[in-house]
């Protein structure tokens, strides 16, 4: 570009010249926690393979969710383990559910003070472990899974989320689940896409704390290829003309470049989860004393941002959130 006689450390010598030149900010408001809650527990269970984090009971629930808040960050995404799993997972869309309590437990904690997101899934909810029913073939039903999502979000929404985000990767899921949304009256909920979703190894951790691992197959049927990052704009834009309010990538480092791609071709609001893998990679090496958890973390989540994410999911949120205002 011809830029004259640079000398770029004169901008790097102290703090406060950093400061100035800074592009890229990352704020406790940026950031949302996942959580889970398990029915049938009296006391919160630690996940082994998630240091930090626990499978949690409402009252736990509510407890880390204040915390979280106080710390500085106002959303919440929750994840409910049920005590009784079918082949439907009828559990999910039932108005008793321990997922619908834990939405109304925290919409009577924080009111409209924090956003209340609630993932809208079956893997969680069905004995064989999928994010659908499956066929005769014991294959996943698109369409007839979209029935039962179309459910989850009316469950959902009642129980007073204020966003539902669909993470099974259904062809056609975000606009059902609008239809099914505007029809009952529920306009002003939202919708979190998990738009490009990888069928990703880095879920490992996350099927311990949701209980949620296919007994049998895999999800590569109804996830994406990690290899495709043209098809990940696909599903981006399909999720956005169906009706999505955020879009969201996932996992997030190692898909980074479908993050900028994303945010440069469509300007919408967008999320990347840095999902229980990339935490549990960061936890195992900080407890060996391998690497600066604070360092490594405030780093992490600074480059999810700079790569054009707006939000980021994540794990860390609470401690990310202490760190920040520290400074
Ligand atoms: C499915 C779902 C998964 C995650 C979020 N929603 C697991 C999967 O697809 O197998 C993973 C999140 C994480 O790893 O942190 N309901």
């Amino acid at each position: 570009m011809g830029f004259p006689d640079q000398r770029p450390r004169r901008m790097r010598r102290t703090a406060a010249l950093r400061a100035l030149v800074r592009e890229t900010d990352l704020r406790p408001d940026d950031l949302i926690a996942p959580m889970f809650v398990k029915e049938g527990i009296d006391e919160p269970v630690p996940i082994a393979s998630m240091p930090g984090q626990h499978q949690h009971t409402i009252d736990s629930l509510r407890a880390e969710a204040l915390a979280i808040a106080e710390a500085g960050v106002r959303a919440f995404v929750l994840f409910g383990v049920p005590a009784r799993k079918d082949a439907e997972g009828s559990e999910a869309w039932n108005p008793e559910g321990i997922a619908q309590r834990a939405i109304a437990a925290l919409r009577s904690e924080f009111g409209d003070d924090a956003v209340v997101i609630a993932d809208l899934c079956l893997d969680e909810y069905t004995d064989h472990g999928h994010c659908g029913v499956l066929n005769e073939r014991r294959e996943v039903d698109n369409d007839r899974t979209l029935v039962l999502y179309r459910r989850i979000a009316l469950a959902q929404a009642q129980a007073g989320a204020h966003m539902v985000a669909p993470s099974g990767m259904m062809d056609g899921q975000v606009g059902e689940i609008r239809d099914a949304l505007d029809e009952a009256g529920h306009q002003d909920v939202g919708i979190l896409a998990y738009a490009a979703k990888f069928a990703s190894a880095l879920y490992g951790p996350f099927r311990e704390a949701a209980e949620g691992a296919p007994r049998f197959g895999d999800r590569a049927g109804y996830q994406q290829d990690p290899a495709n990052a043209d098809e990940a704009l696909r599903e981006i834009v399909a999720d956005i003309e169906q009706g999505a309010d955020v879009v969201m990538v996932k996992p997030a480092l190692p898909y980074l470049d479908v993050v900028r791609l994303a945010k440069d071709a469509t300007g919408f609001p967008l999320a990347a989860y840095h999902v229980s893998g990339e935490y549990a990679m960061v936890k195992a090496a900080a407890a060996n004393g391998w690497l600066d958890e604070r360092r490594t973390v405030l780093e992490l989540l600074t480059s999810i941002r700079r790569a054009g994410a707006d939000l980021v999911l994540t794990y860390h949120a609470r401690d990310a959130a202490v760190w920040l205002r520290q400074g």
